[in-house]
């Protein structure tokens, strides 16, 4: 089949990895989770003692370390430097400070280089905030992924409740994604907005099976494959 690129885009907790990840696995894709880069810079930040708003100090770390992203079956694994922190960056101590961190137009520009090196080749399902609007503003297919905030933070609920690893009430979760959500609409460089050519989806009262279906049907539509 032709290869083309996929956009996925959206606030925090629309689903755009879970639904990225089937995407890419039904169409024997790449898929790239953007959002785990900011998180691999964030973690080395703490890793080396800096602290999240010393700017110039985390942009030249940034341009040292190494992130690795390894496709899996069950997910993306990253490592940092050789590191497995697959795992660690999904904790809330990372995930309190990478939307500052992301806002770094240094730490930016150089992960969107990365970024944009990795859809060269084409068959890439990428999910982010910026990947129809900077990254792959080529990209065959855009989709602009989003959902309440009271039905994203009751999904995060129940994921960190089924995983072991909840400790934030459903309402703390609900005040956490929306101050992410200003954070990512508001920064200066590259904010989150959708494409104007990006098909907007709302999952709401949507199943994950739906969107993946109305994805790749907009892909049998666009480009004839799927
Ligand atoms: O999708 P996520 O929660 O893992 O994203 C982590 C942070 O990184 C979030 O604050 C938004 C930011 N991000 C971004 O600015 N641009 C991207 N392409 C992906 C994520």
């Amino acid at each position: 089949m032709e290869k083309f690129n996929i956009a996925i885009d959206g606030p925090a907790g629309a689903g755009k990895s879970t639904i990225a990840r089937l995407v890419a696995g039904a169409l024997g894709f790449v898929y790239v989770d953007t959002g785990a880069m900011y998180r691999a810079v964030t973690w080395k930040v703490q890793h080396e003692g800096l602290r999240p708003d010393q700017e110039n100090e985390v942009a030249a770390l940034a341009n040292r370390m190494q992130i690795e992203l390894i496709p899996r079956e069950e997910g993306q694994q990253v490592f940092v430097d050789g590191v497995d922190v697959t795992k660690e960056i999904r904790t809330i101590a990372i995930t309190d400070h990478v939307s500052q961190i992301a806002s770094y137009g240094a730490v930016r520009q150089l992960l969107v280089t990365l970024q944009k090196q990795m859809a060269i080749s084409k068959g890439v399902v990428m999910d982010g905030r910026d990947i129809g609007t900077h990254v792959m503003p080529d990209a065959e297919i855009k989709v602009f992924l989003t959902a309440s905030v009271e039905e994203r933070a009751e999904r995060r609920f129940n994921e960190m409740q089924n995983s072991g690893t909840c400790t934030l009430t459903l309402s703390e979760l609900e005040r956490d994604i929306a101050r992410r959500d200003q954070l990512d609409q508001d920064r200066e460089i590259s904010p989150l907005r959708r494409a104007h050519d990006a098909v907007l989806m709302d999952s709401t009262s949507m199943t994950i099976e739906e969107v993946v279906d109305e994805i790749l049907g907009l892909c049998k539509d666009k480009v004839g494959g799927g």
